[in-house]
């Protein structure tokens, strides 16, 4: 089972399906309206924090999760390894590498939402907010900004501050048209994530190309596992555990056809 709501979840559940003997699916949250179609079949939800989900591994014999969600997806990560852990079956994680700043770039970090609302400063300035629309609450405590909001899903309620605009994208988005929406909104600072990827990077790029300071909030450690940090290494990854002797915990049923 790969836990997703990432390209790469979605990229490896399609490599490793096209295994003949691999049974792959994909665990969504069900957070987003209209999620992206998936290679693979999809369970969507949640399980009830970690108990719920050692005991979804069990009933459904799973041999091997991978928990492939998104680098700031903390508490589904933390569960994630404490069901594997109880339920012995193998486990990794699929994390993207930060990005990493290079020359030109303006950068910030803040260790969560309150210290990037703080870190934008008393004068009014316009603020592009690429946070997602769960985690603006911070931003409360800023109101004396022009904010440009962009979410997968519209945010409702909105942000009770005097000035806020709402964009609806989903990645990936190309620099080019990323420093065109930053040169038209006139934006002099971005508060994001630093996701790592290519999908959402084109706003970093094109933050560098205009000389706009940037504001990451910090990672959430994640817990200690094995991991990997590409697709290529992730899929050599599962495809060594599925080959190796499955765990004693697995049922019958699931030897025949060797779940992820
Ligand atoms: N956080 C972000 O910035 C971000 C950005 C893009 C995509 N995503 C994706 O959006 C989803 C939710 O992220 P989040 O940060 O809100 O998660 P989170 O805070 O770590 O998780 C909260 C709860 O949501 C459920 N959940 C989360 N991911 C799930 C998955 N892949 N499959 C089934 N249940 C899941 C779990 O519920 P139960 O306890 O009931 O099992 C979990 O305890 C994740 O799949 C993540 O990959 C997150």
């Amino acid at each position: 089972m790969i836990l997703g709501g990432t390209l790469e979840a979605r990229l490896l559940a399609a490599r490793l399906a096209a295994r003949p003997d691999t049974a792959v699916t994909l665990s969504l949250a069900g957070r987003t309206r209209r999620p992206v179609r998936q290679p693979v079949p999809v369970i969507s939800g949640g399980f009830g924090g970690a108990a719920g989900l050692e005991k979804h591994l069990r009933r459904t014999g799973t041999r091997l999760m991978i928990d492939a969600t998104h680098p700031y997806a903390a508490r589904m990560s933390a569960n994630a390894a404490a069901a594997a852990a109880a339920s012995g079956i193998g486990f990794f994680q699929l994390v993207r590498p930060a990005w990493q700043p290079v020359a030109g770039d303006r950068w910030q970090t803040a260790a969560d939402g309150a210290a990037a609302a703080a870190a934008l400063g008393a004068a009014p300035r316009r603020v592009f907010l690429t946070l997602g629309r769960q985690e603006l609450a911070p931003f409360l405590a800023a109101p004396q900004h022009r904010y440009l909001i962009r979410s997968v899903d519209p945010v409702e309620p909105p942000l009770a501050v005097p000035e806020a605009r709402y964009l609806l994208g989903r990645g990936p988005f190309d620099e080019a048209a990323e420093r065109a929406l930053l040169e038209g909104e006139g934006i002099e600072a971005i508060v994001a994530k630093n996701s790592g990827g290519t999908a959402s990077y084109g706003k970093i790029a094109a933050a560098r190309a205009l000389a706009i300071p940037v504001i990451l909030i910090d990672r959430p450690a994640l817990p200690d596992a094995v991991r990997a940090a590409s697709l290529e290494e992730a899929e050599a990854m599962a495809a060594h555990a599925l080959a190796s002797p499955p765990a004693a915990a697995l049922s019958a049923p699931a030897a025949a056809k060797r779940g992820v």
